[in-house]
């Protein structure tokens, strides 16, 4: 049996939706969690997905006491804590388990993991990772799947990233907070996860500076404690509700946002003639107005997001006018355009490109969830399109959205789960 969703669409949207806890953010908190020497973690609003869920299994492996308190929040205590290699199926269930290098390699000055899984969109490389943990005075090898990762001592050193890789900044803080000596990452990733990040381990007693920028500096510390930490709401879920506003909302508000994170999406939704609001930690959306074309380029933050281009491509197919798309991050992530074409739109893909001809009506049928984001824009579709849209491999949309059906039924939509065959 498979569960798959199943949308009733052209519902009008209304009312209000608060926007979990940053999935993205949440991914390495969860590993650098286990970076205390001195007590447990308290980690608030983290959304309940799959991929907490398999980094649970992680913990739980190298028998890390983890559980949620009576208010919800997440309790990580690493103090009986053993360093064993990570060979279960759980790493290659998502892509950030590979956060476990750093954090180990930084606590340990050893790591032995399997290599890490997640969506694909094309080859995903962690060389960057691997030659920053290199710098730091470790040997890498890889055998039969398991990465082995060793130092006798870590040393900070300047490390100049080739691509401002978010996993590779982030991985590269995490092994280097207990180096002696300044490690500097230069051509750093500025995204917002990484400060929170960095803002995590600084509350444990890590001297990060810089974070936000292109220079990160760490000057390593002997030991880190305990704190606790509320996590960044997640501007890709936010993104892809003010997406869903501007697509079927009548008046849709968005809570628990931080505008300043979605800048780009906002700007561009406001030249696609979207009636968007903005307040200090929420936004406002009033649905109705017609749609223009509009072209989009994904960048590093704070360029517009690759992880909302999917879905914003569905708002694209009800604008007058051709729209284009053009993805710089990762080249194969137009998986989406196939599926939306069964419901209706069109859409020529030519990598690393996509032309959207707009408006098209979209229609109710079966379709595949192929990765994370590209199963939000077909839920975004369900919504707009005539009659029920099924979409299969939900599991994808299980790793990312927390709640999703819940948040859209509570707005007034009619998502639901079903078992087929
Ligand atoms: N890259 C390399 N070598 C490396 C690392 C990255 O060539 O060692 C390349 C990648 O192939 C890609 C580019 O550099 O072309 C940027 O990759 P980055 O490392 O920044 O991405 P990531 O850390 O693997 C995170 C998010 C992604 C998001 C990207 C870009 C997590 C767990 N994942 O991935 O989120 O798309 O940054 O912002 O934080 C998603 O949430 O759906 C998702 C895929």
């Amino acid at each position: 049996m498979k569960r798959v969703f199943k949308i009733e669409g052209q519902r009008p949207l209304n009312g209000t939706v608060r926007i979990s806890g940053s999935k993205n953010a949440t991914v390495a908190l969860i590993p650098a969690a286990i970076l205390s020497q001195g007590g447990p973690v308290t980690i608030c609003d983290v959304p309940e997905i799959s991929d907490v869920e398999n980094l649970t299994v992680l913990l739980n492996e190298l028998n890390v006491n983890v559980f949620q308190n009576n208010e919800g929040h997440l309790i990580v205590d690493p103090s009986n804590m053993k360093n064993v290699p990570l060979e279960n199926a759980a790493v290659t269930k998502l892509r950030a388990s590979y956060y476990f290098m750093g954090a180990l390699l930084g606590k340990y000055k050893e790591a032995r993991i399997r290599m890490s899984g997640g969506c694909y969109l094309g080859p995903r490389p962690i060389d960057l990772h691997l030659k920053g943990f290199e710098a730091l005075g470790a040997t890498v090898e890889y055998d039969k799947g398991m990465y082995y990762i060793h130092a006798d001592d870590l040393r900070g050193a300047r490390i100049y990233l080739d691509i401002a890789s978010v996993g590779a900044t982030i991985n590269i803080m995490m092994a280097a907070v207990y180096a002696k000596g300044r490690t500097t990452i230069e051509n750093a990733a500025k995204e917002p996860e990484i400060i929170d990040v960095a803002t995590m381990l600084n509350k444990m007693g890590a001297i990060i500076r810089g974070a936000g920028t292109n220079t990160i500096t760490i000057d390593g510390v002997d030991c880190l404690q305990g704190c606790f930490h509320e996590i960044i709401p997640d501007r890709i879920e936010a993104g892809t509700f003010v997406i869903i506003g501007a697509a079927a909302g009548k008046e849709m508000i968005i809570e628990n946002i931080i505008p300043q994170h979605l800048e780009s999406l906002i700007s561009k939704l406001k030249e696609m003639n979207v009636n968007i609001e903005t307040e200090i930690d929420r936004v406002i959306i009033h649905g109705g107005n017609k749609l223009v074309s509009a072209d989009v380029q994904t960048q590093p933050y704070p360029g517009f997001a690759t992880d909302l281009q999917q879905t914003i491509t569905v708002l694209m197919t009800q604008a007058e006018g051709s729209s284009m798309v053009r993805e710089t991050i990762y080249a194969e992530r137009f998986k989406h355009c196939q599926e939306l074409n069964r419901m209706g739109a069109r859409i020529d893909v030519s990598v690393p490109r996509s032309m959207i001809h707009g408006p098209t009506p979209l229609y109710g049928v079966e379709v595949t969830a192929t990765d994370l984001r590209c199963g939000a824009a077909l839920v975004v579709a369900g919504l707009i399109a005539e009659g029920i849209t099924t979409i299969y491999d939900i599991e994808h949309i299980e790793r990312g959205y927390e709640n999703l059906d819940g948040k859209i039924n509570e707005l007034g939509g009619h998502i639901w789960i079903e078992e087929v065959e």
